[in-house]
Formats: structure tokens, C-alpha cells, sequence
């Protein structure tokens, strides 16, 4: 098969794309290399936060596409990662919690990485790419996805246990657990070993030859924080501050609020007694967990520095498409919530770059390094030009048909109304086009959907994640531009069908002047007013209700507003 592939030219520091006839050359596929961070937010550098140290992440975005409201499917790790890797909305996936395999449980999908390797890719995992246990077959859906048995490091065995030197003295399996790591079992992190594992596949592939796609997943910031301890010197808990808004809105309804059970299972916070389901947790202690987390950050970006001097190095950086991604955000105290388990933008938006050699950034000249690793801890450590700015609202399952595009691939093919018999077709849409152009007008209707499931209306100890057959209620949301709109709706677990006229609950923040999403206006009499107005500047039809129940016909939802 010949590869086709958008390519242009890179002319004079501007990019020069024409719409309808992308210009091809022969270069051929290019490698792609997928990261993953675990749990990360947008609080890097690149996305503008004025605290976290993210210079290697910083260093990529800045030869690279930024997106800057791109959003999670469902905001927890299994159905996330089981929807962007097949490009299907949890309700085609029919993955809400972690028990289930796709291939049996849904349909057949066709996954990302099994999609290269059915085009010649070497396709290769490394950490957490695809969620472990029942969701991937106990195997990270080898040997499907994958041409070599995906690698775990064996660290990750000591990750929840009493490792963490408390206050106390004593170990303990703690939240916060900033280690010395010569001490630690194996004297190593999950991550490090991944990062060296990843090194060792690209030496490995470099002499085979051929094309590649190695996903690499890195375990932080998810929880507990066990990181080197010398990453919170970074963060001075006196620099620390709460969430700007780190009460719980008088408008929040019950069922939108998640109870972040798994923070209070970790033993620093049991002994702090905090109420459930609502806390709050002591200032002192959110401004150690705030601090903790973004040490994690710094912690993860010295790996991907890490890796990718070392792709540099190996003079793979000319040929390989970098893309930087999370599979959800994480909530540090906005509106009394932490964690993830929410539609709220905290728990929904993610990072998400994407680097073009030669496309996205200036050619690599001879003897140039596209990627020298930053030490975070040195002093001049170095400021980078801000990316491309993409401001388009977009969503992970988009990452299949682009990465394809991108890629040299044919992308599939936009998916069926209803897909569960199709194996290869996506319910994205590719953002090659919004990737390479500089100039193209972002468009300024398109939505993202998200989704999270619950027990009851109110907070429950499963109510972060209840099992398929405990979900009574789905909470179906819309991120446009300027609102963020959320129906808790009646759900049947074992027809897996929504009844979107039984609405328990709704949610609707204009983002204008609420970019925090503290304000619900949707029990407010001028609600229908307000969504009036908003339809008139958006191509909208019929009501919200109707364009939710797309969803659940697990159709291309955003091709049928
Ligand atoms: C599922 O699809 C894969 C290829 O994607 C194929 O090898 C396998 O036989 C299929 N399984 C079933 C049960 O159809
Ligand atoms: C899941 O793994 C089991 C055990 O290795 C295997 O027998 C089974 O065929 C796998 N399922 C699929 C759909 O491949
Ligand atoms: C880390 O632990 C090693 C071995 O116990 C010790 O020699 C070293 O001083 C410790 N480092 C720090 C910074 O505490
Ligand atoms: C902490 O805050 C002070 C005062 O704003 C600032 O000078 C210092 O650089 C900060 N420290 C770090 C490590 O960011
Ligand atoms: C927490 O509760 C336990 C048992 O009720 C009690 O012994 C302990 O003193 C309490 N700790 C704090 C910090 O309030």
C-alpha cells in the first residue's frame, strides 16, 4: 500500500497550508511516539500555570501544536483510555468502570496502536497505556494492539504500600509519600524503570529499522505521590495556595459531586477524620497535597525530558511524531472536590500536544538538538516560546484519526449510528488540518462530550466509581466555547439505555463569567433564556435533551448536530 501523507513545506517560519489539497511528499510514515501522563491537568507551563516546573514538556509545545480545550470521554482511567485507544464513546464501549473487556462485553474494535500494526508498524507499550486488569484481558489487549509483549516495571509492585517515611517517623502507605528513592525497594520508581525501558525499544528499533509506534504511560501525578523527595524543593509549601474557589457551591447538586474515596483510603488522610462525604480536608493539608502534585508534575516532565533527548539522540527526532496527552484531569480542592470522577473541566480537560517535525517546527538542521534535556533544578533554567495555540474545543477520541492522518495512514472511517458490529471506524474526527494550520479559523461550534456515571443523587462511598450494574443515573455533558451543560440522567445498567426525560439533576455554567464552574445557572428562571440566546449563536435544532440522546445510539454525535 502506498502511504499518503499530509505533508508541506515549511517556508520562512510560516506554514503554509492549502485547505483542500494537502501537499504530499514522499517522505514516507513518520514514528510515532505516545505519551501518557496519568491523572495530569493542563497545570504545565505550556497551558500558562504560573507555578509548575514543566521545562522538557514546555521545550516540546514549544515546536508543537498546543491544544488548549481538549476533554476526556469519561474523567477515570479504564474508560478513558479503553475510548481514546478505540475511539469510542463509553456508551460504545460500554466500559463505565473497570470490569469488562471491550472485544467481548461491546464489539470488536479495532484499536490505535492495532491499527499501525496492521499498516507494518512496530507497535510497543510501555507502563500504563492501556488500563491493566479485565479492561485490556489482563494482557494490555496483546497480542492485538501490541507486536511485543507490552512491559510493566517492577517497581510499580511497591507503589501502594508502606513506603512513605509519615510524620511519625514510621512507613506508611500514605498519600503523600515523597521518598528518598536509594531507599526505596529496588531503589527505583515505576517511571524511571519505564523511561529506561523506552530508551532501551527505541536503541532496539533504531536497528531494526522500520516504522514504530511506542506508547509510553507514565504513572504520575496519579496518586499516591510517590516521588523523589528532592522535586518538593521546588515548591515551597509557603509559596502554596488553596484552589481559588475551594468551597462547595451552594448550586452544586448532590449527584454532580464526587467524594474522592480514594484519597481517603490512604493512611496520612484517614487519620485526619475528615467527614464524608464533604470534608472539607484541613487547609494545611491541601496546600501538602497541591504541593505534592505538582512536584509530581516536575517528577514526570524530567522523564519525558528523558526520553525524548534520548529519541534526539538517536537521531530519531526527525522522523517521529511526538504527542504529549493525559487521559483525564485531576481536581486539587476547586469546589470542595478532589480527584477525578466529575464532568467538570478540572476533571475533564487535558493536555494535549502535538509535535510535527519539520511541520509544527522549523527543520532540525544538522548537528541540532530538537530536545536537550532541561534539569529543572538548574538556575537558568530556560523559558520556551509558547506552541501553537489551537483553541478549538476538541476530544480525545479525535487522537485515532489524527494520529493516523498525521501518521501517513488512511484515518478510519467515521463510525455508523450504531457501531457495535463494526470493527474499524471512529466516533472522532481528525485534527490533522487543526495541527498544521496556522491560519485556519478555529471552529468555534464544535463541542466535547464527556460523561460519568453514579449509584444514587447523592454521594455514596461508590459514588467515584460504581460498578456497571450499580449505576442508576448518567451525567451527559457538553463543553462548548462558552458553556458547560450537564444532565444526570435515569440509566439502566443492563439495557445500558439513558431515559433522557427523567432528568434528576442539571448543571449549566456560562463560562464567561464562571470559568470556574461555581455558579450553576441551570435552576435559574432565566435558564431557558439563557439557552435560548446560546442557540442562536450555535446551529442548534432542537433542544439539548435530543442531541444527548445521540449518545446513547452510540453515533457520531457531533457529525449529527
Ligand atoms: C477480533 O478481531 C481480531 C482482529 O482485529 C481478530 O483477530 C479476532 O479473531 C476477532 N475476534 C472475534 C471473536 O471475532
Ligand atoms: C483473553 O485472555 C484469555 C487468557 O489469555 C484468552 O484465552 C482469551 O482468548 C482472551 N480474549 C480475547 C477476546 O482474545
Ligand atoms: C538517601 O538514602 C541513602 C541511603 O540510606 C543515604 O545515604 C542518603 O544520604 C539519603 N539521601 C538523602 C538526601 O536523605
Ligand atoms: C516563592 O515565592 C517567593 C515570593 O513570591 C519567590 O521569590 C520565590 O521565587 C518562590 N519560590 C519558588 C521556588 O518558586
Ligand atoms: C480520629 O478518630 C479516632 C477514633 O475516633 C480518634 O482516636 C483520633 O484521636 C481522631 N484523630 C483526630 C486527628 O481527630
Amino acid at each position: 500500500m502506498m502511504p499518503w501523507t499530509i505533508r508541506t513545506w515549511f517556508n520562512a517560519s510560516v506554514l503554509i497550508v492549502t485547505c483542500f489539497s494537502p501537499v504530499v511528499l514522499s517522505k514516507g510514515r513518520l514514528n510515532v511516539l505516545f505519551i501518557i501522563s496519568d491523572d495530569l491537568r493542563p497545570t504545565i507551563g505550556c497551558y500558562g500555570d504560573p507555578i509548575v516546573k514543566s521545562p522538557n514538556i514546555d521545550q516540546l509545545a514549544s515546536k508543537s501544536s498546543v491544544f488548549h480545550n481538549a476533554y476526556a470521554q469519561q474523567a477515570v482511567c479504564g474508560p478513558s483510555r479503553t475510548s481514546f485507544l478505540t475511539s469510542r464513546r463509553p456508551d460504545t464501549t460500554r466500559l463505565y468502570d473497570f470490569n469488562s473487556y471491550w472485544r467481548v462485553h461491546a464489539g470488536n474494535y479495532t484499536t490505535l496502536p492495532q491499527y499501525f500494526k496492521s499498516q507494518g508498524y512496530t507497535t510497543m507499550s510501555v507502563g500504563k497505556v492501556f488500563h491493566p486488569g479485565i479492561a485490556s484481558n489482563h494482557s494490555d489487549d496483546y497480542p492485538y494492539s501490541w507486536s511485543v509483549p507490552p512491559y510493566h516495571p517492577p517497581s510499580f509492585a511497591y507503589e501502594k504500600r508502606k513506603v512513605c517515611r509519615g510524620d511519625d517517623g514510621k512507613l506508611h502507605a500514605n498519600l503523600l509519600c515523597a521518598v528518598n528513592v536509594t531507599e526505596m525497594p529496588l531503589k527505583t520508581l515505576p517511571d524511571m524503570e519505564n523511561t529506561a525501558e523506552a530508551v532501551r525499544l527505541l536503541k532496539s528499533v533504531k536497528e531494526t529499522g522500520g516504522p514504530f509506534f511506542l506508547a509510553v504511560g507514565y504513572y504520575k501525578p496519579h496518586i499516591p505521590f510517590r516521588i523523589p523527595q528532592e522535586f518538593l524543593e521546588l515548591y515551597p509549601l509557603e509559596n502554596m495556595t488553596l484552589a481559588p474557589d475551594p468551597d462547595i457551591p451552594s448550586g452544586l447538586p448532590p449527584v454532580a459531586y464526587n467524594p474522592w474515596a480514594d484519597i481517603r483510603k490512604r493512611e496520612d488522610v484517614q487519620s485526619l477524620n475528615i467527614s464524608f462525604p464533604y470534608g472539607p480536608i484541613p487547609k494545611d493539608f491541601q496546600l501538602r497535597i497541591r504541593q505534592h502534585y505538582f512536584a509530581a508534575v516536575s517528577y514526570m516532565d524530567a522523564q519525558v525530558g528523558r526520553l525524548l533527548s534520548a529519541l534526539d539522540e538517536l537521531g530519531l527526532a526527525k522522523d517521529t511524531m511526538v504527542v504529549f496527552t493525559a487521559d483525564h484531569g485531576w481536581s486539587l480542592g476547586e469546589h470542595g472536590e478532589w480527584a477525578k470522577y466529575s464532568n467538570f473541566d478540572v476533571a475533564t480537560r487535558v493536555p494535549l500536544i502535538v509535535h510535527v517535525p519539520g511541520l509544527t517546527s522549523a527543520p532540525q538542521k544538522p548537528g541540532e538538538q530538537a530536545f536537550p534535556f532541561v534539569d529543572v533544578f538548574s538556575h537558568s533554567v530556560r523559558k520556551f516560546a509558547n506552541g501553537r495555540a489551537v483553541r478549538e474545543i476538541v476530544e480525545l477520541v479525535d487522537l485515532f484519526p489524527t494520529l493516523s492522518e498525521l501518521g501517513g495512514l488512511k484515518p478510519p472511517p467515521p463510525c455508523p449510528r450504531s457501531s457495535f458490529g463494526v470493527r474499524l471506524c471512529t466516533e472522532g474526527t481528525s485534527l490533522a488540518r487543526s495541527v498544521l494550520s496556522f491560519h485556519l479559523r478555529p471552529n468555534s461550534e464544535a463541542i466535547a462530550y464527556s460523561q460519568y456515571p453514579r449509584p444514587s443523587d447523592t454521594p455514596q462511598e461508590d459514588s467515584d466509581l460504581p460498578f456497571l450494574a450499580d449505576i442508576r443515573i448518567m451525567g451527559y455533558s457538553i463543553r462548548s466555547c462558552d458553556y458547560r451543560y450537564t444532565l444526570w440522567v435515569t440509566f439502566d445498567p443492563a439495557s445500558f439505555q439513558a431515559n433522557m426525560t427523567d432528568v434528576h439533576a442539571g448543571e449549566l455554567y456560562l463560562l464567561q463569567d464562571d470559568p470556574g464552574q461555581d455558579r450553576n445557572v441551570y435552576d435559574d428562571r432565566e435558564h431557558g433564556r439563557v439557552l435560548g440566546k446560546l442557540s442562536g449563536h450555535h446551529h442548534w435544532t432542537s433542544t439539548l435533551t435530543q442531541h444527548l440522546l445521540y449518545f446513547n445510539s452510540g453515533s457520531k454525535a457531533k457529525g449529527l448536530l
